[in-house]
């Protein structure tokens, strides 16, 4: 099936690559790739810039001056956020959750500052009751001033957001299928569930029963990532008018790879990314892909997916976060 894309201002350097990891895969005796989306930029790497191509249209086509997000302080989604602000000479005011009032420049704030964001910094409870009516009092203020703000939801994870990995998908499949493969299982970090829901969206529409999605939460539970998938389906048949029957069995969602918590590390993922990095000079980070990937080649030890079957390990950056939590790194 043909997909008819909604417009899309272009931020990422696509396609990226697909590699095969050739050593891990002799190792474990599997067919391992990686998707390259940590290289669709460097200030706008990561998953997050196919979000905001389709966001960030939406928002200049409505006249907006100033985007509005919001996440944790570490979040990738932010500092891609005001990176692209930054280039297109758009604003950006980002909503952080943080308990301490001044927390430090490393990571992604460090660069959050570096693209000139305007910050309000909030504490868990007071960031959970703004996030509920989308930081109303924030945009009041920002209307206040005369500014005309375009709220994305955590993540980029709304309807529009998931345009970037149905196109994520196609990109990947038609590059497979250069190299003569088919079938194949993209596997992929779950944080707020847009990449996930896009990619379950476009295996529909691009009508590809023969590739299977998988998605390793790194925080909640999968119950919560269903029920947000068939919310993001609903929420994007209706705005586009699309029909879009993917139900729970056409998709899988694994848990048992968060640890202690949301962004928080263990010994066995500490492990995993020092592997990934001798072996494959893979640079994988502790909140997300690091999880993800510890959960993909423990389960493919335990036989969840087929030997023979090629993987596709979607790679959605977030090395930035890698910094903030050096002190686990012991060599
Ligand atoms: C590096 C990285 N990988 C994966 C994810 C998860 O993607 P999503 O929020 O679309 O579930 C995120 C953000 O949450 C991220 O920053």
């Amino acid at each position: 099936m043909t997909v008819y894309y909604p417009k899309r201002i272009m931020l990422a350097h696509t396609p990226t690559p697909i590699m095969k990891l050739k050593k891990l895969s002799a190792e474990l005796g599997a067919e391992l790739y990686v998707k390259r989306d940590d290289i669709t930029g460097l200030e706008l790497s990561g998953n997050k810039v196919r979000k905001l191509e389709f966001l960030i249209a939406e928002a200049v086509d409505v006249g907006a001056d100033t985007v509005v997000t919001c996440g944790g302080v570490q979040s990738n989604h932010c500092r891609a956020t005001a990176a692209a602000c930054a280039r297109l000479g758009l604003k950006c005011h980002l909503i952080l959750r943080t308990e301490t009032p001044a927390p430090p420049y490393d990571g992604n704030l460090l660069m959050d500052y570096l693209f000139n964001a305007d910050f309000t910094y909030m504490p868990r409870p007071e960031y959970k009751k703004n996030e509920e009516i989308g930081f109303e009092s924030v945009l009041e203020g920002i209307r206040a001033k005369g500014g005309k703000p375009f709220y994305i939801p955590v993540g980029g994870s709304v309807a529009m957001g998931c345009w970037g990995y149905t196109r994520g998908l196609e990109e990947a499949l038609m590059q497979l299928s250069e190299r003569g493969i088919r079938r194949a299982h993209f596997v992929s970090a779950l944080g707020s569930g847009g990449t996930h829901a896009g990619l379950v969206m476009g295996r529909y529409l691009l009508e590809r029963p023969d590739v299977s999605i998988t998605g390793f939460n790194v925080c909640d539970d999968p119950e919560y990532f269903y029920q947000k998938t068939d919310r993001l389906i609903e929420e994007f048949s209706e705005k586009f008018k699309v029909e879009i029957h993917a139900s729970r069995d056409s998709h899988s969602i694994i848990d048992g790879y968060v640890g202690p918590g949301y962004a928080l590390p263990y010994p066995e993922l500490i492990e995993t990314i020092k592997m990934a990095a001798r072996v494959e000079a893979l640079i994988l980070d502790p909140v997300y892909t690091g999880k993800a990937f510890h959960g993909m080649i423990t389960e493919l030890q335990k036989g969840r997916f087929p030997k023979e079957d090629p993987i596709v390990f979607i790679h959605t950056g977030g090395a930035f976060g890698l910094f903030p939590q050096k002190a686990e790194f012991v060599f």
